[in-house]
């Protein structure tokens, strides 16, 4: 196999510059890409671009790939389905795998309570559904969502997303009802206190200025919540943060939805992220990684939640049979391969190395994460906290030229991601060039 990673040509090169001037004639220029990566195949946590470097991935592209590039097994489900029919529309018909999947999911999503799965194709519509389900049952029009929340970009998703203005820019109105509070991001403590001697006022603020003065809690449908925030900078709330959240919201009947998009499926070693806080949400949305790459969404919710009538919302793709045959492989891969347990052992093998990075360089300002979800934050220095846009930036494109896929996420946060599948050799080596390109913007 040799070493990896293996850059032949300095990126990019001439194969992919051509590509990047079809692709400028042709594509929205909404897209915003990271560095000029152009994808020709993937293997496990190897991913080569059109001129032959081979680069670890430390992206699973964007966290859809837990099991690895074109997992065999997923790839041999793919494509025996492929063969059988591409698509029958379950909002019309049934047929038989997307209900194993939907029985798969209803044992392995957090809540010791019956289920009902409603499938769509993406993670925003996972979101669009719990939107419209919570409102439904609760008769409620109201929610809440986080400051640096990440949940999609359709109109009722993107009314949640709180993580950059250019997000929103020139779309509002958007849904209205939404209010948006402070993360439990005890980095950068928007109340300026320190974990733990705050007592976690950032959920008592919730009750006693949001729901006391200003957003009546009788109205309120839900919380949307990502147990660990992704886009907003992977950023992991303090260990009793949801425990009380969850007291707060039961106690005025609102209910919980979280939002496993890019934290779940084993990425942080459980098959929720949640499962790390040990409460149950009343909805857990899925997309990502739920089909190793092809594109599906699940809404699952307990079922005396998921109360809603016959023709109240379909999709004609949604749980796709092809997306549910991956998914179905995907799940037995991830338990059969322990890949939780690699995802555990080799994040905690990270993380003993990167908090030597902490202390060693002065922009290396925090790091944080559970399992293979782990962020980097870059500050200019320790003292002023200021985030070290172009230097994280800076980083991750002297990675990426050395052969690691990376990218950032937040303000400065250099976003690690990588298939669970990966070896501690090929984290090893990534880390080598990851903490080459530190010292020199350190340095420079
Ligand atoms: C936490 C979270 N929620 C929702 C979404 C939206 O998913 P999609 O891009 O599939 O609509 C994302 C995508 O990055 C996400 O990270």
């Amino acid at each position: 196999m040799g070493k990896y990673p293996r850059i032949r040509v300095t990126p990019p090169g001439p194969k992919a510059r051509a590509l990047l001037k079809r692709d400028a004639e042709v594509m929205s220029d909404s897209l915003v890409r990271f560095y000029p990566l152009v994808v020709e195949s993937g293997e496990g946590s190897i991913v080569r671009d059109v001129d032959g470097n081979e680069y670890i991935d430390f992206n699973a592209g964007i966290a859809c790939l837990n099991v690895g590039h074109s997992h065999p097994k997923v790839v041999d489900a793919i494509k025996k389905q492929a063969d059988k029919f591409l698509h029958y529309s379950i909002t019309d018909f049934y047929y038989e795998n997307i209900v194993s999947l939907g029985e798969k999911l209803q044992s392995i999503t957090p809540g010791n309570f019956r289920k009902k799965i409603f499938f769509s194709n993406s993670g925003a519509e996972s979101i669009e559904t719990a939107i419209k389900l919570t409102r439904w049952h609760t008769r409620r029009p109201l929610f809440l969502a986080f400051i640096g929340a990440f949940h999609g970009r359709l109109m009722g998703s993107l009314s949640l997303t709180a993580s950059k203005p250019s997000q929103k820019k020139y779309f509002s109105p958007l849904m209205p009802g939404v209010t948006h509070v402070p993360y439990p991001y005890c980095y950068r403590c928007p109340f300026k206190l320190e974990y733990s001697d705050c007592d976690y006022w950032c959920v008592e603020f919730i009750e006693k200025w949001i729901l006391e003065r200003s957003v009546p809690a009788q109205d309120t449908a839900a919380i949307f919540f990502e147990p660990i925030q992704g886009e907003g900078g992977y950023v992991v709330p303090p260990p009793d943060y949801f425990q009380r959240l969850k007291k707060l919201a039961d106690k005025h009947e609102i209910l919980l939805v979280d939002d496993e998009i890019q934290a779940g499926m084993g990425r942080t070693g459980k098959w929720s992220a949640i499962e790390h806080w040990n409460i149950e949400p009343d909805v857990t949305c899925m997309a990502k990684s739920l089909a190793a790459g092809l594109p599906i969404g699940a809404t699952i919710a307990r079922e005396d939640i998921m109360d809603w009538e016959g023709g109240s919302h379909t999709s004609t793709f949604g749980g796709n049979p092809v997306s549910a045959a991956a998914a179905n492989a995907a799940i037995d891969a991830i338990k059969d391969e322990k890949l939780m347990e690699n995802a555990t052992r080799l994040g905690a093998h990270m993380m003993s190395r990167l908090k030597e990075w902490q202390t060693k360089y002065e922009i290396v300002g925090d790091v944080r994460g559970k399992g293979l979800m782990i962020g980097i934050e870059i500050v200019k220095d320790k003292t002023s906290k200021n985030p070290g846009n172009e230097e994280s930036k800076e980083i991750m494109h002297k990675a990426w030229r050395r052969g690691v896929a990376v990218i950032t996420c937040g303000q400065s946060t250099i976003r690690i991601a990588p298939p669970l599948t990966i070896t501690t050799e090929l984290v090893d080596s990534a880390l080598e060039i990851l903490e080459g390109a530190i010292k020199e913007v350190s340095t420079a």
